[in-house]
């Protein structure tokens, strides 16, 4: 199948080019009864009338509705197309929307804000919502659909080539919904499998200050998980591979551990709102932290 994204566009371009074409019609004919019927040529005084054509009146009542039949049909092909058409997918992932970040589970592997997919694969995502409303949308893989709390959508995605691409929550869900940015990396299918088994791996204990720090006060793991670890907490994103997520924050920094450090001093002033709350930590400890997290690869 080609991206549902593909079929949508030609359906587009095919309504585009009609609707030019009915707007070019109507233009001339409306330029056309201005210098025809023109009040120069009427020396009576006059305005040129007739009535009761009915050829006429047949032409431009049956005329829309044949368009517009045409485009009922072309549009019911397409939204059977964007579904899948009878296409099975080859692999079904769960996206589920969060204030204010996305949640991809392969199974029970966990990681957010970054969806990886093998590229020419048809894919379901699953898309639900623990909140309130969301919208995934990923303009060049296919149509936005919301994420619903308490049911479960379905959306059809297929990449064609290899690459990032760049999509937003479309469905207003609060102060923070702005950054709510959905990054995919589509990858050959040896190096999506790759990437998938890496974050199957549990993380490895480091046993240094950094790891000390996150379980202290119960104040990391409330609200993060870390396979491998007694971190379980699901309010916030699995951090078992943060390490090797593009950006934080579903997009507000982009990830490196000076960076990490600075929004771990306090996510309040990259992403106001955040459910993250400011810590008080020492300079020692965000350093140690920032490096720890660093080192979830
Ligand atoms: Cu989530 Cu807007």
């Amino acid at each position: 199948m080609r991206p549902p994204a593909d079929a949508i566009g030609t359906l587009a371009l095919i309504v585009g080019v009609i609707a030019s074409l009915i707007f070019i019609g109507v233009e001339a004919a409306l330029v056309y009864a201005i210098w025809r019927y023109r009040a120069s040529r009427n020396l009576a005084g006059q305005p040129a009338t007739f009535e009761r054509n009915r050829r006429l009146e047949i032409a431009w009542t049956a005329a829309p509705a044949l368009i517009l039949a045409a485009v009922f049909v072309l549009t019911l092909g397409t939204m059977a197309e964007i579904n899948g058409a009878g296409v099975a997918p080859a692999m079904r992932i769960a996206a589920t929307g969060h204030q204010w970040w996305w949640e991809f589970g392969y199974g029970g592997t966990k990681t957010a804000n970054e969806l990886h997919v093998p590229v020419n694969t048809p894919i379901d995502l699953d898309l639900t919502s623990v909140d309130v409303i969301h919208s995934f949308w990923v303009p060049e893989l296919g149509p936005k659909m919301d994420m619903l709390p308490g049911t479960t959508n379905h959306l059809r995605v297929l990449a064609r080539r290899a690459g990032s691409y760049e999509g937003q929550c479309a469905e207003f869900c609060g102060v923070e919904h702005a950054w709510m940015r959905i990054r995919v990396v589509a990858q050959s299918q040896a190096e999506f499998d790759s990437w998938l088994a890496a974050q199957a791996v549990p993380a490895v204990t480091q046993g240094g200050d950094g790891e000390r720090v996150f379980f202290l006060s119960n104040i990391c793991v409330n609200c993060h998980t870390v396979r491998g670890t007694a971190a379980a907490g699901t309010a916030g994103p699995d951090l078992t591979h943060v390490a090797s997520r593009a950006t934080i924050g579903a997009g507000v920094l982009p990830n490196d551990v000076a960076r990490m450090r600075a929004w771990l001093a306090d996510p309040q002033r990259y992403k106001p709102g955040s459910l993250m709350p400011r810590v008080p930590l020492s300079d020692a400890d965000l350093d140690a932290l920032a490096a720890y997290l660093g080192a979830l690869k």
